[in-house]
């Protein structure tokens, strides 16, 4: 069902990936995530809000508090190094593309290509250091 509803998506990317256009966000997160927007400020702020929306996406068992753990080590290279903690089979966190779709798609904070970028054939998104 997920397959079958991704591939017609990721067709429409490429399509809108088409025009050449100055890219404002070529390092994706960290690009849009600056100045008094940072992910390390953003994200020190306890936020039962966006936990609350999030909790259906965590692992069985786990209820998020939306207070962070510390991982100043991540906010160099966003977003492989949040992807550590947030795989796919991860049993403390909810997985990082679920995630953050989530966050970004359904209230228009992002578009697909603000995210994922057309490199060597293939589309990818950049990670890189606030
Ligand atoms: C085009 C701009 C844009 C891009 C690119 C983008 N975001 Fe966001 N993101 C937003 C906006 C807007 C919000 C809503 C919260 C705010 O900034 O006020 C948000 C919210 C978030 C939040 C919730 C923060 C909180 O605690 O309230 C996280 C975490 C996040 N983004 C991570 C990422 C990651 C990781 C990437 C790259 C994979 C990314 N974002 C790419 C615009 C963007
Ligand atoms: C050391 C492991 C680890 C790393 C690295 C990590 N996370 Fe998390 N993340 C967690 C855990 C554990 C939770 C659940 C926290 C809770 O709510 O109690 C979480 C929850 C979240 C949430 C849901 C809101 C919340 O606080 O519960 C967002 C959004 C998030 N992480 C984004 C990110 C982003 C963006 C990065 C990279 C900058 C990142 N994470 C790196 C472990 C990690
Ligand atoms: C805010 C950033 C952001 C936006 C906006 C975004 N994505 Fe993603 N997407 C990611 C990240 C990060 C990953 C995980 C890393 C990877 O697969 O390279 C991902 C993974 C994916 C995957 C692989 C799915 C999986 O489960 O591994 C597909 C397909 C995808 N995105 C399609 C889309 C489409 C279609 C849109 C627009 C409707 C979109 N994305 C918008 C950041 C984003």
């Amino acid at each position: 069902m997920k397959k079958i509803v991704l591939v017609p998506l990721v067709l429409l990317m490429f399509v809108a990936a088409a025009p050449p256009k100055k890219d404002a966000y070529p390092r994706a997160c960290v690009d849009c995530h600056a100045k008094e927007r940072k992910l390390s400020t953003l994200m020190a702020k306890p936020d039962a809000a966006l936990a609350a929306k999030l909790q259906p996406l965590a692992p069985k068992g786990v209820k998020l508090t939306g207070k962070h753990p510390a991982v100043a080590f991540a906010f160099k290279d966003v977003p492989a190094k949040c992807m550590t903690c947030h795989s796919a089979t991860s049993k403390t966190a909810p997985q990082f593309p679920l995630l953050i779709h989530t966050i970004h798609v359904p209230d228009a904070h992002a578009e697909c290509t603000n995210c994922h970028k057309f490199d060597g054939g293939e589309m990818r998104v950049p990670s890189g250091g606030e």
